[in-house]
């Protein structure tokens, strides 16, 4: 696991975009995955400047988001999958029909059926190449909550207090409007990807991070199996790396 520490939420945008390009330069069709949440906002907006500037091109990408919550309505704003389109799609080049999240609206198959669906559309598009993630206040990564297996595949996940918590704000504050439960890529759906980009900010992180890097790998921190990972970079602002020795 590599730790950079960089000034600014823009300087980690930067770094992070550029060895999505070194991929995109050798593998055109390279296959990107991508997280929701505040972290990665300004990734999604540096591709886009990448995009326009004409340095880089999506269009024979595809994606794979990570997550999606579990009882909200399609075409929810909130939704991973509205997220992953008005963040990331609408700013790129990439075809949205090669844009895929965890889907819990197939009425033809279960919900455990559509997890097992998606780790097979996965594989058969190759495996991700990059995959972008943030980090939960509690050391869940995707929405991998503590005491899950380290190496589970997508399944269906439930949200702890404190993520909900955590989550809220997407919501107007209310508590009560966040789903409980979710599909998620599994630890080692993830752990799969060829190379991984986290990103953390803001000391509210720091000591997620602290036990992520620092701690032994144990699934009370599930970011802590990114350790094991050959080519893995965390991404820190100061504030996030506070903690660390
Ligand atoms: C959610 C997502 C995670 C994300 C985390 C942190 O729970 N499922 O993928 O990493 O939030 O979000 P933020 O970047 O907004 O702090």
């Amino acid at each position: 696991m590599q730790i950079e520490v960089l000034s600014s939420e823009a300087a980690i945008a930067v770094a992070v975009v550029d060895q999505i390009v070194a991929i995109a330069e050798k593998k055109p069709n390279l296959v990107l995955g991508v997280a929701t949440g505040s972290s990665p906002l300004a990734v999604y907006q540096e591709l886009g400047r990448r995009v326009e500037a004409g340095t880089l091109t999506l269009a024979a990408a595809s994606a794979f988001a990570l997550d999606e919550y579990v009882g909200l309505p399609p075409d929810h704003p909130e939704s991973y999958r509205q997220v992953i389109e008005r963040e990331f799609v609408s700013r790129v080049d990439i075809d949205s029909a090669r844009v895929q999240a965890p889907n819990p609206h197939r009425p033809e198959l279960s919900l455990e059926e559509a997890c097992a669906d998606y780790d097979r559309a996965i594989a058969a598009a190759g495996g991700v190449d990059y995959q972008i993630l943030g980090i939960g206040s509690d050391g869940h990564i995707a929405f991998n909550e503590p005491g899950g297996p380290l190496d589970s595949r997508t399944h269906v996940g439930e949200l702890t207090l404190q993520t909900r918590k955590d989550n809220a704000r997407f919501f107007e504050g209310e508590l009560a409007a966040v789903p409980t439960r979710c599909l998620t890529q599994g630890l080692g759906t993830i752990m799969e990807a060829r190379q991984i980009g986290l990103i953390a900010l803001g000391e509210g992180k720091a000591r997620a991070v602290r036990n992520m890097i620092h701690g032994t790998v144990d699934p009370s921190c599930p970011a802590s199996v990114l350790q094991r990972h050959p080519n893995a970079t965390v991404y820190l602002d100061p504030a996030a790396a506070s903690l660390l020795d």
